[in-house]
């Protein structure tokens, strides 16, 4: 590699969960704290950051892809830096693949950035791929300006070994980040703009911390404190897993005012066999009881969840279960997938592994009856009157988008800005959306708070 002169501009590209977008900010902010600019859209930019996910096939696949694109027929190519999981997964392959690559760096390392990116100015390419717990947020600049709506990881790794599943491999063993810490960053987030908070978690329900008085809390206990936080008007938390549901997360849905009513709950599939050869430990018994529990304190609470189908060995009647588990819940939203072998997994080896079109058929009949509901949940929320948290400008003139409580998309035309809360009626569900009516503007404006 040629020694380069620094960059001016960066553009960080992310591909993978609310995690993965959480660490692409947190590595734009450091490179601005750099004195590097972000490009404008549509721009080259001297530097860019490919910040990989590995969850799904040919993710690795389409990284090359990306960085041909990125430097093919190019005079001065732009310093391309691989980050996030498949950085984590498949690092030495990438520094062999693809010489255009100078810097490799895992989600648990990319505090370094600034030190390789110095090395690769001076023509040193760069791997580092240690998973030092912690030591990323404490090395990472403080947050300055924010979005309405922010993202906190407060939780990070996964020891569950669920069999299909890569999470544990790329991003360690789970860890929480300390409270005081997470008080901070969620202060700093609020004074940058920040209405909304999503606490962010592979398994987001089992973070512990201390409460600085000694006394040992969980998830609920740190939404409360922040809870008191004057200007942060909504708390979300996702994701969590079955297993780490305690009861003061359920009553905390009755307690907490700015705790939004929606909970993203993981299931995976509505057959106990395959639950249990995906190493779930949950019932479809048992999570439908934690379903119950959340709808008696929060009778309105939406409900989402994330579904795999074919499974290696998944019967067709299996399969059915699954609908008829969706039937059963009424979801609001859901994600669902076809299942793909990750390399290093024990269900990529397993027998029985499905054919591409039994997936293929077994996704669209379950994504028939999830597009269903989430359009039912849509279709019972017109009439309502409901604050609307706005993100963006809509389409048309004068139009803004906006979250319900329910995590819905709702637009509206009228006064308004970003970061405003206000309150409207909701007048018609469409597709993916519903449109709403002003009845009340802004009582809460999210500028920053003046230094
Ligand atoms: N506990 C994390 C899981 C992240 S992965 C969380 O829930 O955020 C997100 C979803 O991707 C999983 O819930 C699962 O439905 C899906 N998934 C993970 N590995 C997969 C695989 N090998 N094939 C298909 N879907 C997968
Ligand atoms: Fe993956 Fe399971 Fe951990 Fe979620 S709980 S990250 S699906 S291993
Ligand atoms: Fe993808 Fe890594 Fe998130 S594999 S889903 S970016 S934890």
């Amino acid at each position: 590699m040629r020694k380069t002169a620094p960059p001016r501009t960066y553009r960080v590209e992310s591909f993978g969960c609310q995690m993965n977008v959480y660490d692409g900010q947190r590595m734009a902010e450091m490179l601005a704290e750099q004195g590097i600019l972000a490009a404008p859209d549509g721009n080259d930019a001297d530097l860019v950051v490919l910040n990989t996910c590995h969850i799904r096939e040919r993710a690795a696949e389409k990284i090359y892809s990306r960085i041909g694109r990125l430097t093919k027929g190019k005079d001065e190519p732009p310093l391309i830096a691989v980050a996030g999981c498949v950085a984590q997964a498949e690092g030495e392959e990438i520094m062999h693949r693809a010489p255009a690559v100078s810097m490799v760096v895992g989600p648990q390392a990319y505090h370094r950035l600034p030190s390789m990116l110095e090395r690769a100015v001076a023509g040193i390419r760069s791997t580092d791929t240690d998973m030092p717990p912690i030591a990323k947020f404490d090395a990472l600049p403080a947050r300055r300006k924010s979005a309405p709506s922010a993202f906190l990881t407060v939780q990070e790794g996964c020891d569950k070994f669920c069999t299909y599943c890569v999470v544990p491999y790329t991003r360690g063993a789970e860890i929480s980040r300390p409270f005081p810490d997470l008080l901070n960053e969620a202060e700093r987030l609020v004074d940058g703009g920040a209405r909304e908070i999503t606490l962010l978690g592979q398994n987001v329900n089992a973070w512990t911390g201390d409460d600085g008085l000694g006394r040992a809390i969980g998830l609920a206990g740190l939404i409360h404190a922040l809870a008191k936080i004057p200007d942060l008007l909504r708390i979300r938390y996702t994701t969590s897993h079955p297993a780490d549901m305690d009861d003061a997360l359920v009553a905390a849905h009755g307690e907490i005012e700015k705790l939004m009513p929606y909970l993203h709950l993981p299931v995976q599939s509505g057959s106990n066999r395959v639950l249990k050869a995906m190493n779930r430990s949950h019932t479809v018994e048992t999570y439908l009881k934690l379903l119950d529990r959340f709808r008696s304190v929060r009778p309105d609470i939406a409900l989402s969840g994330d579904f795999i189908v074919g499974f290696p060995g998944e019967s067709e009647a299996e399969f059915e279960e699954t609908l008829a588990l969706v039937d059963t819940v009424g979801y609001a939203a859901a994600f669902s997938f076809k299942y793909s072998p990750r390399p290093g997994t024990p269900a990529a080896t397993m027998d029985g592994q499905i054919a591409a079109e039994v997936m293929d058929d077994r996704l669209q009949r379950l994504q028939a009856h999830l597009n269903r509901d989430q359009f039912a949940f849509n279709e019972a929320s017109v009439g309502k009157t409901c604050d609307v948290l706005v993100e963006r400008k809509g389409k048309l003139p004068g139009q803004w988008l906006g979250k319900s409580p329910w995590l819905q998309s709702v637009h509206f035309t009228g006064d308004a800005a970003i970061g405003d809360m206000v309150t409207t009626q909701l007048v018609e569900a469409l597709g993916n959306s519903l449109s709403g009516r002003l009845v009340e503007p802004a009582y809460s404006r999210s500028s920053p708070s003046p230094k």
